[in-house]
């Protein structure tokens, strides 16, 4: 199983958001994640469309749109116009989630669907087979910074049970509080892209991207 690893813009320096992007293709993460928040569906606002077409001129590397927003189903459009390659997008807001994970695919993009921690694993069964990549939330969405919540690991290896089971395609993504010990829980429990914000940005982010990337070898 090959792990990528997706860097959350979340942490990045946004007064330097180009050689952000840089440092991130060096440090070899394989994706770039780009959180929108609303200030309804969580409680904070990060960035969105404009912010979206600037990192997309500034890198070749897909750019996964992860929506934290209350009604996704009105905005595929324009993230996909934007310029993401791939999106995500809450069970928990407020949207048929099969239609959504349909318009997204219509687009030509992958499409993801997250869960919150407290969100019962079953519950995103009945859209796995339609969608790329299932987001396992690690931490109450809305912020960096947080510590990895352990008990969501039971939720990782029964949605990867099911996926193996059904023999889907559907990779499994984890987002929030992944470090080196986190990141080998979550990829020891099924989790292929592990999303980082803090860990990446606050240092050698090489050494760090490195030691994620080989989390399951030691
Ligand atoms: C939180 C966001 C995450 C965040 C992760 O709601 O979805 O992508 O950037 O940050 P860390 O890795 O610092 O927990
Ligand atoms: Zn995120």
């Amino acid at each position: 199983m090959a792990i990528i690893v997706s860097a959350s813009l979340l942490s990045a320096d946004t007064l330097k958001i180009g050689s952000e992007l840089e440092r991130i293709k060096a440090a070899g993460c394989g994706h770039v994640h780009f959180d929108v928040m609303d200030g309804v569906f969580v409680n904070n606002i990060s960035f969105g469309i404009p912010v979206l077409k600037g990192v997309r001129k500034g890198t070749e590397l897909p750019v996964d749109a992860h929506l934290m927003i209350t009604r996704p189903g009105d905005y595929i459009d324009v993230f996909a116009d934007a310029g993401a390659d791939m999106i995500s997008f809450h069970l928990e807001a407020d949207c048929d989630p099969a239609a959504v994970l349909e318009r997204i695919h219509e687009r030509g993009k992958k499409a993801g669907i997250a869960i919150k921690p407290g969100t019962p694993a079953e519950e995103v069964f009945p859209y796995l087979h339609k969608a790329d990549y299932v987001l396992e939330m690690t931490v109450e969405p809305g912020f960096g910074g947080q510590g990895f919540m352990t008990e969501t690991l039971d939720k990782i290896k029964k949605i990867h049970e099911y996926i193996t089971e059904k023999g889907l395609d559907t990779k499994i993504q984890v987002d929030g509080g992944i470090n080196g010990e986190t990141a080998a829980l979550a990829a020891g429990a099924g989790a292929e892209i592990l999303v980082a914000g803090s860990y990446l940005f606050r240092g050698d982010m090489s050494e760090a991207a490195a030691v994620l990337m080989n989390c399951l070898k030691h």
